[in-house]
């Protein structure tokens, strides 16, 4: 680990999130700054367990796949053993990547620089013109470096720099429940991702991803055109649409978890996204593999978000990776449905490409408004953002949860509740 950074002494950190009974604010710079940017980077994203892809990518020994683990490069590969490695896309000689394609099926890395060869488990087996180090060169230790900490969950692969990280299980907590109802929308409890992936880099904070993914407000104004494509095609009329989302008094909900997760969660279907609930022979196989009594938690649509860097929609798995204060990339990530018909495999992703797909009418929206997000906050001479919504309504949960009405901000709260505790937790380190 690299030593803490020194805190910028013009920023108080514990200034930035203001937590009071009746309102909760949040300061602009969070977004805009660039020490805090990298604090982020050191004290959230260098000690956070990070998803950085599925089982499904890697299934055969020899399969690879290469990401970022936050900001880092590495590998991810599956051995003869069959069991999933992670190690840093770093040369030991002096620091090319070895592996440049995105994915593969290779037994070898070999170095573009000089010719070094690694073993698809990160031994270095091979050195262009050995004779030249001579007989005292000790190759043992010029194996690519392991990530620390790997660990997987229903097909999910996380991995941490923080050797001390408490163990996956751990950190999920609750959260684990509601994956458990994601990878279950399979009647044989594996999701896979094979479709492909939809890359988009946005000129704003990594953050307005993560308050948007879960935010039950905007979809009404912000989605309106789709709305009335739904109500112009006749497959939902717009009053419908708008008196769903709106109503008061339903199982629809926003949820604020431990570690920052959060979730929006509708009983009745979002918009966008697939109607299970129609299906007879879907819901049957489904009955028959998890039982009666989950049919109606595994239906229930929901966006799961695993602070920091991780969403569970219903359709796709969506990755944000931080590039700079003000830009940041999405994965947008398709899902297949194992144990299912293809021909509704097909469907889905349909649908998915109607709302969420390159040129949908639903993702290009959102990204619209985070680019009018980073240049509202530059007007930092007004300070502070507004998250107080539904603060008076909020409840406590039997697990400990924040439970809100889908409109309101409690996931939001609960991200920047951690947010915060993360960044200071840094700072009396760094003291
Ligand atoms: S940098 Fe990899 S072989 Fe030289
Ligand atoms: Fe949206």
């Amino acid at each position: 680990m690299r030593a803490a950074p020194t805190p910028d002494p013009s920023i108080d950190v514990a200034g930035l999130v203001i937590d009071e009974p009746h309102r909760f604010r949040v300061d602009g710079r969070v977004h805009t700054d660039a020490h805090l940017f990298s604090l982020e980077m050191q004290r959230i994203w260098e000690r956070s367990w990070l998803y950085v892809g599925h089982e499904s990518e890697i299934r055969q020994p020899g399969d690879y796949r290469t990401t970022v683990l936050g900001r880092q490069p590495i590998i991810l590969s599956r051995g003869e053993d069959g069991s999933i490695r992670a190690m840093f896309n770093r040369c030991m000689h002096r620091g090319a990547v070895v592996c440049r394609a995105e994915r593969g099926h290779a037994n070898h890395f070999r170095c573009p620089y000089h010719n070094w060869v690694y073993r698809n488990d990160g031994t270095l087996v091979g050195m262009a013109q050995k004779s030249g180090y001579g007989d005292s060169f000790d190759t043992s230790e010029m194996n690519l470096v392991a990530v620390p900490r790997l660990e997987v969950y229903r097909g999910l692969i996380f991995a941490c720099l923080d050797p001390e990280v408490i163990p996956l299980r751990d950190r999920l907590g609750p959260t684990a429940w509601y994956i458990d109802q994601w990878a279950d929308r399979s009647p044989v409890g594996r999701i896979a991702v094979t479709e492909g992936v939809h890359r988009y880099q946005y000129p704003g904070n990594w953050k307005f991803q993560l308050e948007n993914g879960v935010d039950g407000y905007h979809g009404n104004y912000v989605h309106e055109s789709f709305v009335k494509i739904l109500n112009r095609s006749g497959d939902r009329k717009q009053q419908e649409v708008v008196r769903t989302r709106n109503r008061v008094g339903s199982n629809n909900c926003a949820k604020g978890l431990p570690h920052g997760d959060g979730l929006l969660e509708r009983e009745d279907g979002m918009l966008g996204t697939f109607d299970y609930a129609s299906l007879d022979d879907y819901r049957q196989a489904l009955v028959e593999t998890h039982g009666q009594d989950r049919l109606a938690d595994i239906l229930t649509q929901r966006n799961i978000l695993i602070f920091p860097n991780v969403y569970l929609f219903e359709s796709h798995i969506r990755v944000m990776r931080p590039i700079s204060p003000t830009s940041t990339l999405v994965d947008t990530i398709p899902t297949w449905i194992e144990g299912i018909d293809d021909a509704l495999n097909t469907r889905r992703l349909r649908e998915h490409e109607r709302f969420f797909g390159p040129s949908s009418f639903g993702a290009t929206d959102d990204i619209e408004i985070f680019v009018l997000n980073q240049t509202g906050v530059q007007a930092e001479a007004a300070r502070w953002l507004d998250f107080s919504r539904g603060l008076a309504r909020e409840r406590v949960g039997k697990h400990g949860e924040r439970i809100g009405h889908s409109t309101d901000e409690t996931p939001q709260r609960a991200m920047y509740r951690e947010w915060q505790r993360r960044m200071l937790v840094g700072e009396e380190m760094a003291s």
